[in-house]
């Protein structure tokens, strides 16, 4: 089944403004290695997120405080490798480009030339924007990243929804609007009320995708394995599973340990 209006070939940074432009919604969704970016980029996903969310799900870190630039340049040239039709962004690990510009547009460069990437993504607002704009002066496309950014969560000290009060919506949408005056291309919004992201999105004209962030925004996005259902402890309100990966591949696994030690496998047509 399909709901796209038109039949964009390959993604790009423009493709995205003319979804939004069009009233047709973007889709996006994370990975990290190639058979799984094969798999998506097949089935016709718009934008594939290298997230650092890598951390925790490949990795087993509690944050994605830990995962380095060479990690993240590590999944995303995997991811690279198996996609044809989709826009790759890849995620700024912490502390690849809060230091200085400089710092900051010295690791997008590698991201780019040793992943093969086609964007970058980082988190922050006014705080960042210095990096933002040299970055962007590289001809590096930017996605910005407000509302819920896990690489402060020590800062937060928690994972709830963000912009509840007066004073945090009006930086966020101020933020908003600043990426979009630096030239980022879109920008994510996660775990914020609904009604602030859609304000958000039809404040400026670069496509918001949501995360947690209700219907009134441009597209959304989830991570792969959140989704599929391969993770278990994870329950957000915003999470829709369409698999229950994580019970199949047990049944699967035990089915084998079974087949194993009873001899069933291999049999006569598995074996030379
Ligand atoms: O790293 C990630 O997976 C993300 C998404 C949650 C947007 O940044």
């Amino acid at each position: 089944m399909s709901v796209a209006k038109k039949d964009y070939k390959k993604v790009t940074t423009n493709t995205l403004g003319e979804m939004k432009q069009n009233g047709e919604k973007i889709s996006m969704l994370t990975a990290y290695d190639y058979t799984l970016a094969k798999i998506i980029d097949g089935a016709g996903i718009d934008v594939i997120l290298v997230g650092d969310s890598a951390s925790n799900v490949m990795a087993g870190h509690e944050t994605t405080l830990p995962i380095t630039l060479n990690e993240m340049i590590y999944h995303a040239a995997s991811v690279v490798r198996a996609v044809d039709r989709a826009l790759v962004v890849v995620d700024m690990p912490f502390g690849s480009y809060q230091g200085n510009s400089l710092e900051a547009l010295s690791s997008a460069i590698r991201i780019m030339k040793e992943s093969g990437g086609h964007s970058i993504k980082l988190e922050g607002g006014s705080e960042i924007i210095e990096s933002v704009e040299r970055i962007l002066t590289a001809g590096i496309p930017v996605m910005g990243h407000l509302g819920l950014t896990p690489q402060s969560i020590y800062k937060f000290g928690t994972y709830t929804v963000r912009a509840k009060q007066e004073e945090e919506a009006k930086k966020l949408l101020a933020d908003a609007k600043l990426l979009e005056q630096a030239g980022c291309f879109a920008l994510v919004l996660e775990k914020v009320p609904a009604k602030l992201a859609q304000q958000v999105a039809e404040s400026i004209n670069i496509p918001v995708i949501g995360i947690g962030a209700g219907a009134g925004v441009d597209g959304q996005v989830l991570v792969l394995h959140d989704m599929l259902g391969m993770t278990h402890e994870f329950n957000p309100r915003f999470l829709r599973r369409y698999l229950s990966l994580f019970d199949e591949i047990t049944g699967a696994v035990q089915s084998y340990v079974s087949d194993v030690k009873s001899t069933d496998f291999p049999n006569e047509k598995e074996q030379y």
